[in-house]
C-alpha cells in the first residue's frame, strides 16, 4: 500500500464495514509505514468517514451559514428531539447516526440535509418527522 492511495483505502474499508476501526487504520499506518495518528487524522478530517459504528441511516444535517439563517438550528433541534440523540451519536437501536456537516451544495433549499445519500431541502420540523419515519 502506498501513501497518495491512503484516502482510498480508508474509503473503502469505510464502504466495507461502514466505518473505519481502530484496528484497520493500524494496519494502513503499519503496512504504509506512517504514524497511527496521520491514518487517524486523514480519517476524522471528512465529515463521511467514521471511526464508530454507524446506524442504518446517517442523517446530515447542514450548519453552514446560509441554512442557520433559514431556521437550521430549529430543524436539528427538531432532528434530536425525534431521535433523542445529539449530534455524533447513533440510535441505541441502531437505526439512525445523527451528524452536522458543512455545506452540501443545497442552499438553494436550506435548510438542508441528507439521509444516507439523499438530499432533502426546505425542511420544516414537522417534514422532519414524515422524513425519518420513511426509513426502516
Ligand atoms: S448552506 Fe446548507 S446546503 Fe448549503
Amino acid at each position: 500500500m502506498k501513501r497518495h492511495d491512503l484516502l482510498n483505502q480508508i474509503k473503502e474499508a469505510q464502504k466495507e464495514k461502514g466505518f473505519v476501526s481502530e484496528a484497520v487504520i493500524q494496519d494502513m499506518a503499519k503496512a504504509i509505514g506512517i504514524s497511527i495518528s496521520d491514518v487517524y487524522g486523514v480519517t476524522t478530517f471528512y465529515s463521511f468517514l467514521s471511526t464508530q459504528p454507524q446506524g442504518r441511516h446517517t442523517v446530515r444535517i447542514c450548519k453552514s451559514v446560509p441554512c442557520l439563517l433559514q431556521n437550521g438550528e430549529t430543524v436539528s433541534a427538531a432532528i434530536e428531539k425525534d431521535l433523542g440523540i445529539a449530534p455524533g451519536e447513533t440510535t441505541s437501536d441502531g437505526r439512525f447516526t445523527f451528524e452536522l456537516t458543512n455545506c452540501i451544495g443545497a442552499c438553494d433549499q436550506a435548510p438542508a440535509m441528507l439521509v444516507d445519500d439523499a438530499i432533502y431541502g426546505n425542511l420544516t420540523p414537522e417534514r422532519i418527522k414524515t422524513i425519518l419515519q420513511s426509513h426502516d
